[in-house]
């Protein structure tokens, strides 16, 4: 196999780095990172050595600004993930305003930034809801019309080596024609689970955090939660509790509402999608398989497959349980990244 070209990566959107840590786990050369939260550099820098993090909007970065990021003569790949929060099926925000969201935009500043720079090679992650929209079908018909040959599938993460039952839509495009989609790695048989993500972690009680890592700490749970939790069998719901325990709303209804709440997860399966508050039991089927809690920030980033040294605050950054759920949350799970890398890589070798 041929060497991979002098080439160089910009990721839009790039948060605390799910998406550029898994490219560079594949091999390739991230050069920076942009995003408009500033609270994302600690992370995005210590953990991606060579690659600088940029406080920057993305919708008023130019052609040019961008094309001042590559070194001259190497190949170009730009890759992004766009706010999700609009295209969510968990966005009742978006339900509620639809295409008026001023985030819809941006799709468009990523399609304009291929435009003006002409990289050899691209890469769109999203939700699946955003195949739908029109915003998509102009992305798509805007790279087309730049030569590119566009790929796009939505992928179920388990096959990708995330412990996580996430979908997710991915594109790659390319200015050199047929680009392979990213190849499965794992399958039914061997889906990696919530035991082989998290079973490692110390235990800890709810509201407790373990000394050697303040990233593993659980929400303290109030007494009728805590009752809850004890009843909640893995991959249940709360009709798995006495009667008193129930919501007002459970126990006035026919059972059809939320029965994807106040779960416990299970240890032999991928877990449910990390939202950006899988840290509250009451928020999704968040519940630690076995002790009573609901999963620690610690936890979830291993399920959206960070390795379990992956920084996310420094010294003096002080501990935002709402942040960090955001940050992990709204990741491109490493794996993902990794597997969208290799598949890059492999093309640069062929083609280029
Ligand atoms: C889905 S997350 C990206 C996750 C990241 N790719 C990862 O794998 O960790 C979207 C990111 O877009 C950022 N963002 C939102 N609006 C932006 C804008 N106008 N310019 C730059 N970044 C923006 C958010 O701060 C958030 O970090």
């Amino acid at each position: 196999m041929k060497n991979i070209p002098n080439h160089a990566v910009v990721d839009l959107f790039c948060g605390v780095g799910g998406l550029t840590h898994g490219l560079k786990q594949a091999g390739l050369n991230v050069v920076a990172g942009l995003d408009c939260d500033n609270d994302c550099r600690y992370a995005y820098e210590v953990n991606n050595k060579g690659a600088k993090f940029l406080n920057q909007d993305v919708a008023n970065l130019t052609g040019s600004d961008l094309e001042r990021l590559y070194p001259s003569d190497s190949v170009k790949i730009l890759v992004g993930c766009a706010p999700c929060q609009p295209f969510s099926l968990y966005s009742s925000r978006y339900r509620k305003e639809g295409h008026k969201d001023n985030k819809w935009k941006l799709l468009y500043s990523f399609a304009n930034l291929v435009e003006a720079i002409q990289p050899q090679v691209v890469s769109m992650e999203n939700v699946p809801g955003l195949q739908k929209e029109s915003v998509f079908t102009d992305f798509v018909n805007i790279l087309e019309q730049n030569g590119y040959y566009v790929v796009y599938r939505v992928v179920f993460c388990p096959d990708y080596g995330a412990p996580q039952n996430r979908r997710r839509l991915v594109l790659l495009a390319s200015r050199f024609g047929e680009i392979a989609f990213p190849e499965k790695t794992h399958s039914q048989g061997n889906y990696v689970t919530v035991r082989d993500a998290i079973g490692h972690f110390p235990k800890i009680a709810d509201g407790e955090t373990d000394v050697t890592d303040r990233l593993h700490h659980s929400c303290a749970l109030s007494k009728l939660n805590k009752q809850r939790m004890a009843q909640s069998k893995p991959g249940g719901t709360w009709r798995d509790w006495d009667e008193h325990l129930r919501l007002k709303c459970h126990r006035a209804s026919s059972g059809k509402t939320f029965p994807s709440v106040y779960g416990r997860m299970k240890w032999d399966e991928p877990s449910p999608t990390i939202t950006t508050q899988f840290f509250g039991y009451g928020n999704g089927r968040f519940g630690h398989p076995e002790q009573d809690r609901a999963i620690s920030i610690r936890e979830g980033a291993s399920l959206q497959t960070f390795p379990d040294d992956y920084k996310f605050l420094s010294e003096e950054q002080t501990f935002n349980r709402t942040k960090l759920g955001i940050h992990i949350g709204n990741a491109v799970p490493v794996v993902l990244g990794k597997a969208i890398g290799v598949a890059i890589k492999k093309y640069m070798q062929e083609i280029l």
